[in-house]
């Protein structure tokens, strides 16, 4: 009966266009014809594109060690270069890189961190800290949460589409190693993510995805309740006049003195919340 009315319903036209539109978007989440795109635009966005280099140093004189930056701007170009409308800004790779590794000096112990970032994308903060993991010779496990697929071929809205549609990991192909060594991707809804995943330490976490004060609230407590004195999060757009609901959600956090809240920005459009569990 069920399995009649679902062929019945399949076949009629409307039906086949809401598939045709969803295989698209799934396939296409970034709803960019790649053609319209050629791999000169690319090169000229990320010529043209700078990280903050008075940022980047500010950041060396807090925190002591920043990634090798031919690095992250080879990342960047895979994953980082898109166009868009805001302005393109990596900093925040150099800024995950360099708290992580001063996080690793300080809590000194051999045992293998777990790390929890929500809001994947192509990769580009995953890697990154990686990268931190491996210049430390620390083991440690990135668990990233998104609802793209890691396993379907997409078009990423990336250079790489040039190619043809790609897996995250076929993305990050040149980064094979540190994804192997240290990154697990998962699909899904961070909300339920949250209520699946059974962890009991998140040494350090990096929040990045839903960008509403309810999801962020939510996060926030989820991460907070897995830490312990030192562990850290970092959250990504703590700028008050684009982003006020995750300012609030930081704020109100900071406010109840559990964690010691530092402020870092790139520009007036871009910045970053940097946490640390008291006591
Ligand atoms: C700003 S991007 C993350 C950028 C990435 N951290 C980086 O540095 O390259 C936000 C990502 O969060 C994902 N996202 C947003 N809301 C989500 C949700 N509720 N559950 C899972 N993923 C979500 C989007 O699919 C998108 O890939």
């Amino acid at each position: 009966m069920l399995d009649t009315l679902l062929r019945r319903l399949l076949r009629t036209p409307r039906v086949d266009v809401w598939r045709g539109w969803y295989r698209r978007y799934d396939e296409n989440p970034f709803a960019v014809d790649p053609e319209s795109v050629s791999r000169e635009r690319f090169l000229s966005l990320a010529a043209g594109t700078r990280r903050n280099d008075a940022l980047v140093a500010t950041l060396g004189e807090r925190f002591g060690k920043l990634p090798d930056a031919e690095f992250v701007d080879e990342l960047a170009l895979a994953t980082q270069v898109v166009p868009k409308d805001e302005e393109l800004d990596w900093s925040h790779g150099f800024l995950l890189y360099a708290v992580l590794t001063s996080y690793l000096e300080q809590v000194g112990s051999d045992r293998p961190v777990t790390i929890f970032e929500t809001g994947t994308a192509r990769g580009f903060s995953a890697v990154c800290m990686a990268k931190a993991l491996r210049d430390a010779g620390r083991a440690g496990t990135i668990l990233t949460v998104d609802m793209l697929h890691a396993e379907r071929p997409l078009f990423w809205n990336s250079i790489a589409d040039a190619d043809g549609p790609k897996t995250r990991v076929e993305l990050l192909e040149p980064w094979a190693d540190l994804v192997e060594d240290h990154v697990v991707f998962l699909r899904g809804d961070v909300s339920v993510a949250l209520e699946q995943i059974g962890l009991v330490r998140i040494h350090f976490a990096f929040l990045d995805a839903e960008h509403t004060y309810d999801a962020v609230r939510d996060e926030l407590a989820f991460v907070a309740a897995h830490q312990q004195p030192r562990d850290v999060i970092v959250c990504d757009d703590y700028t008050p006049r684009a982003f006020p609901e995750i300012v609030r959600a930081v704020d109100e956090l900071a406010a109840t003195g559990a964690y010691e809240l530092e402020t870092f920005a790139s520009s007036p459009g871009r910045g970053y919340a940097y946490l640390q569990k008291s006591g």
